[in-house]
């Protein structure tokens, strides 16, 4: 006689069935599968989110020694916050070379304002391979004890051969002379695009001048000096001919009439 008891006759549930299925079952180690990679991703997500804000902040934090370095007044010993208050942050108007109140420079974003249309042109004549420019940037001046402007520092980017590079060239005064060059983003190759960073060939660029006697933008990145003169060649990095072509295409770019040349001639006429 058949077993009547309901225990054997009532339908097992979908979970009842899963439960009873062996641990190696197909089913199974998919159900483990995908429920560790939702876990997982969960985990990655919350530390990608929870994480954002102090990865903002270092990435300022960076960009400041960058600027502090950049000037020769980095002390690795002092609050890097602190010692940036020495900066005075303006947003520049490329195209009158002169500061604006439009914006705020403490929060301005240059790269967000290289994407805004309204705040950018898209360029045909494009050495530095950048796309799109934006009509204002944040520039940084030091100033001495008595207000006069000592160093001045200009965010420049261009593309080198794997990456754009960002960085900065402080100038002096006089707006021709050049204090140093530094950048603080790229993803050229270790060994030899990235030789940019080497402080022996930054040190190259202490000293050189951007223009002759007759405001001609006369800096070059080669492997050997221009008919101008040695104090407006800087070598180009050996085994990194490309990267090398990248900065001098972005330095005579962002040094260019499209560039800072307005700026700069202002500040030698004392207008700023
Ligand atoms: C894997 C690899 C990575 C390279 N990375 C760079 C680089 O970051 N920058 C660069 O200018 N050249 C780089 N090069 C070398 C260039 O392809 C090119 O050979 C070099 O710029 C020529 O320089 P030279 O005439 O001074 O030898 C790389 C080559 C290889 C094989």
């Amino acid at each position: 006689m058949a077993d009547q008891s309901p225990s054997s006759e009532a339908p097992k549930g979908f979970l009842r069935k899963f439960q009873d299925l062996p641990t190696d079952s197909i089913p199974k180690t998919l159900f483990v599968a995908v429920t560790l990679c939702l876990f997982a991703s969960m985990i990655v997500s919350i530390a990608a989110v929870s994480l954002r804000p102090i990865q903002e902040e270092n990435k300022l934090r960076d960009k400041r020694i960058n600027i502090l370095q950049v000037a020769g007044v980095y002390d690795p010993s002092q609050n890097v916050r602190e010692a940036f208050q020495a900066f005075e942050p303006q947003v520049l108007d490329l195209t009158t070379g002169k500061f604006t109140d439009d914006f705020d420079a403490a929060t301005f974003d240059d790269r967000a304002a290289s994407k805004n249309p309204e705040l950018s042109r898209s360029l045909t004549d494009d050495p530095a391979g950048i796309g799109r420019q934006s009509n204002f940037k944040t520039i940084y001046l030091l100033r001495t004890d008595d207000g006069a402007i000592d160093k001045v520092i200009l965010p420049v980017h261009g593309y080198g051969l794997w990456s754009t590079l960002y960085g900065f060239i402080a100038l002096e005064a006089d707006g021709n002379d050049i204090f140093g060059l530094q950048f603080y983003q790229h993803a050229e190759t270790p060994g030899l695009g990235a030789e940019v960073d080497n402080p022996r060939w930054k040190a190259l660029w202490s000293g050189k001048k951007l223009r002759d006697e007759n405001g001609d933008l006369q800096i070059t990145v080669d492997k050997s000096a221009p008919a101008a003169g040695i104090e407006y060649h800087v070598d180009a990095i050996a085994g990194a001919t490309l990267t090398s072509r990248g900065v001098d295409n972005l330095v005579k770019f962002w040094m260019g009439k499209e560039g800072y040349a307005t700026f700069l001639s202002n500040l030698q006429a004392g207008e700023v």
